[in-house]
């Protein structure tokens, strides 16, 4: 029932046919993951989502930055407040505001964060990039054990495959939220704008979070959280090297728009191109997948 993770079935759950990887040590990880629809929430909460490899840990360090006022690297990393990775418990015992991050369809989400209307940063990537940003996470994180073809991972991905199910899903789940909800405050950007200009879009999440802060700050924001300083910042605090294979942190890979154009090949990317046409036929989504 689990998908083929190439000889490795054990960080996959299926969770009614959704899967989700179980990275921790949580004892009854399943248990845990069920009841978070009931887990409590506080008004200022915020909640980063985003299907896998758009660009979360980039997000989290900037709203980490704006909700603390201070241009600083955040010493922690982004899984320390990934719902679907933690306990209750700790979750419990975080200092508000709580700057989480999941990658769980909202229905996971605790229901008493959309009573209390805490607000949402929602990200969407083009899914080639993601698709190639997968397979690296999945073939160079040692406890996959992944030894997958990229011919092999592009039908998985385009079948949804893989942990947290399909991206076509996810990001109709997503704009079918939005549509249904036009109320509810949430704040939707994208990899590429985001690549694009970034102060625009640090300055439009301060403006979102209600953050009184000046031009400064927001640009010290945005340069602390470029691509090769965030890197080479973060690569130094030792994020999660042991969890590399060869010890080589791999979280912040290349941070660009378009790299899928080194891994497609012209009939790959012509197979992506028609499912994506079938499946994205009733969404208004239009992701670009260059700059
Ligand atoms: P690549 O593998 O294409 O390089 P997530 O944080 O959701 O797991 O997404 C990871 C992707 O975001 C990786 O993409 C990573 O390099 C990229 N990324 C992380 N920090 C970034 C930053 N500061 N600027 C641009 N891209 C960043």
């Amino acid at each position: 029932k689990l998908p083929d993770n190439a000889g490795t079935s054990v960080t996959v759950m299926d969770l009614d046919g959704y899967y989700l990887p179980t990275f921790n040590e949580l004892k009854n990880h399943e248990e845990e993951l069920r009841s978070i629809p009931d887990w409590q929430a506080r008004d200022d909460d915020l909640m980063i989502c985003t299907y896998p490899k758009s660009g979360t840990h980039w997000i989290w360090e900037i709203v980490s930055m704006l909700v603390k006022k201070k241009a600083e690297r955040v010493s922690a990393v982004k899984e320390t407040a990934m719902l679907e990775i933690m306990a209750k418990a700790t979750l419990d015992n975080m200092p508000s505001p709580r700057v989480l991050n999941s990658h769980v369809y909202f229905e996971y989400l605790p229901k008493d964060f959309a009573k209390r209307r805490c607000k949402i940063i929602y990200a969407m990537r083009n899914p080639k990039d993601v698709a190639v940003s997968f397979f690296n996470h999945h073939s160079k994180i040692c406890e996959y054990e992944f030894s997958g073809t990229w011919e092999n991972y592009v039908q998985r991905f385009l079948k949804g495959d893989v942990d947290y199910g399909t991206w076509f899903d996810y990001t109709q789940k997503w704009e079918k939220f939005m549509a249904d909800n036009p109320e509810y405050p949430i704040f939707m950007t994208t990899y590429e704008d985001m690549k694009q200009d970034p102060l625009r879009q640090v300055t439009r999440i301060a403006k979102f979070l209600e953050i009184d802060c000046d031009q400064a700050f927001l640009q010290e924001v945005t340069d602390l959280c470029q691509f090769d300083r965030m890197k080479k910042e973060k690569d130094a605090l030792g994020e999660q090297v042991d969890a590399w294979k060869d010890g080589v942190p791999g979280m912040y890979r290349k941070g660009q728009v378009g790299d899928w154009k080194n891994w497609f090949t012209v009939a790959q990317s012509e197979l992506f191109d028609r499912v994506y046409q079938e499946r994205m036929k009733d969404s208004k989504v239009q992701p670009r997948f260059t700059l």
